[in-house]
Parts: C-alpha cells; sequence; structure tokens
C-alpha cells in the first residue's frame, strides 16, 4: 500500500513550496493538484470559452488529456502532450482556473487521476479537496493556512522578485475573492477535514513549517 499525505489549504498558504519539501525529504513523489486544473483552465482559454459557460466547459474538457511526468524530481504537466508549466502560473490562468474548476467534469476528471497516481506511489499532494474527497483515507492530513495579509504580501514579494509591478491591496482583495470563490463552490468546497491538522504558517518560517509536518508524518 502506498503512503499519502494530503495538504490542503487557500491559495498562497504556501503548500507547493512546503508540500515539495517535504516530498523530498521522505523520496515520496509531490502532486501539485492545482497544476493540473490550471493546465486544464489553459485549455478552456485557448478554445475561447467563456468562463461561466459551463455546458461548453463540461463538452470541452473532455478534449484536455492532461498528465505529470517527472523531470529531475519536478513535475512536469502535460497538455495533450504539451509541456506547459512556463503557461500556467500567471494570475490569469489562476482565476480562469478558479472559476472552472467548479465544473463537476472538470472535477470527476482530474480527480480520477489524483486517485490513480496515489494508489500506485508515495505522494505528498496537495490542493483543496485531497483530505475531504480524493484521499479521504490518507494516512496525513495537514490544513495548511496564513491570514489573508501574509498571503499577499508573500505573492507580492514573489512577483516583485520576477520583476512583475503589483499592487498589494489588489493582490490581497484577489486573494480574498479566490478564498471566498474556492470555499462557497458547491463540489469539493475548500475546507479542513474533519481530521486534519491545522498549521497556521503566518508567524512561521518555511524551515518550521517543513520540521511540523514531518514530525507528524512520523
Ligand atoms: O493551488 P493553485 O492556485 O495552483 O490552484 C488553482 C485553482 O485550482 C484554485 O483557485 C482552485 C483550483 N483547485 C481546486 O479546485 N482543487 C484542487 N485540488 C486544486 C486546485
Amino acid at each position: 500500500m502506498s503512503i499519502n499525505i494530503a495538504i490542503d489549504g487557500p491559495a498562497g498558504a504556501g503548500k507547493s513550496t512546503i508540500a515539495k519539501m517535504v516530498a523530498k525529504q521522505l523520496g515520496y513523489i509531490y502532486v501539485d493538484t492545482g497544476a493540473m486544473y490550471r493546465a486544464m483552465a489553459l485549455y478552456i482559454m485557448r478554445q475561447g470559452v467563456d468562463p461561466k459557460d459551463s455546458e461548453r466547459i463540461s463538452k470541452e474538457c473532455k478534449n484536455a488529456d492532461i498528465s505529470i511526468t517527472y523531470q529531475d524530481g519536478a513535475q512536469v504537466v502535460l497538455l495533450n502532450g504539451e509541456n506547459v508549466n512556463g503557461l500556467i502560473r500567471t494570475e490569469e490562468v489562476g482565476n480562469m482556473a478558479s472559476a472552472t474548476s467548479v465544473n463537476p467534469d472538470v472535477r470527476e476528471k482530474l480527480v480520477d487521476l489524483q486517485r490513480i497516481l496515489a494508489s500506485k506511489e508515495n505522494v505528498v499532494m496537495d490542493g483543496r479537496d485531497i483530505g475531504t474527497v480524493v484521499l479521504p483515507n490518507a494516512n496525513v492530513k495537514i490544513y495548511l493556512t496564513a491570514s489573508s495579509k501574509v498571503r499577499a504580501q508573500r505573492r507580492f514579494l514573489e512577483l516583485e522578485a520576477k520583476g512583475e509591478k503589483a499592487d498589494i491591496d489588489t493582490i490581497e482583495k484577489d486573494i480574498i475573492e479566490r478564498d471566498h470563490r474556492d470555499m462557497t463552490r458547491e463540489i469539493s468546497p475548500l475546507k479542513q477535514a474533519e481530521d486534519a491538522t491545522l498549521i497556521d504558517s503566518s508567524d512561521m518560517s518555511i524551515e518550521e513549517v517543513v520540521a511540523a509536518m514531518i514530525a507528524l508524518v512520523k
């Protein structure tokens, strides 16, 4: 039986940074499910579909073949065979992903893929519904969060480092809006699983969060 670690939480809580480090220390595979929703959103965007047109999203998502491979230990997302890693990290794709991930057909398709991965390998998987829906029997479940202010600050520094101009208040407003959308959607909303451990990283360093998670796993 493979060992599964589920990490959920809102956008910008540091899930992917932390999950990657935890996976590396444990020698497990890191699965970034947000990247799968982003790749799907990119596909739907490219077809020129309105994010509110759920009927067309249901139809179009059937033509998007999303898969995951690993290069030098890093996850690579393939969209119909194309490596889209470099295209899915924009705010535009993130917002589209938040809108299109409410679609039940999109979710069903990606959840199936996530469960297959977790059944074959020891994984650290991060997302919004991993502990609640995708892997309800995960060995360890963590809900990682931080205040919207701290998350906006981190995102701001990230963008600044990439040389992109950004306004911190706009970022925080976006984060609050996305949280609301992710937490109130009908299917698989973001919420802490009953048996998940809460970690609030607002006043913790990356190393402290990683150490706390490794301790939980052990
Ligand atoms: O974690 P992220 O920002 O890359 O995720 C992008 C969007 O995908 C997010 O707004 C909600 C959605 N998502 C989801 O619905 N379920 C997941 N397991 C992961 C992401």
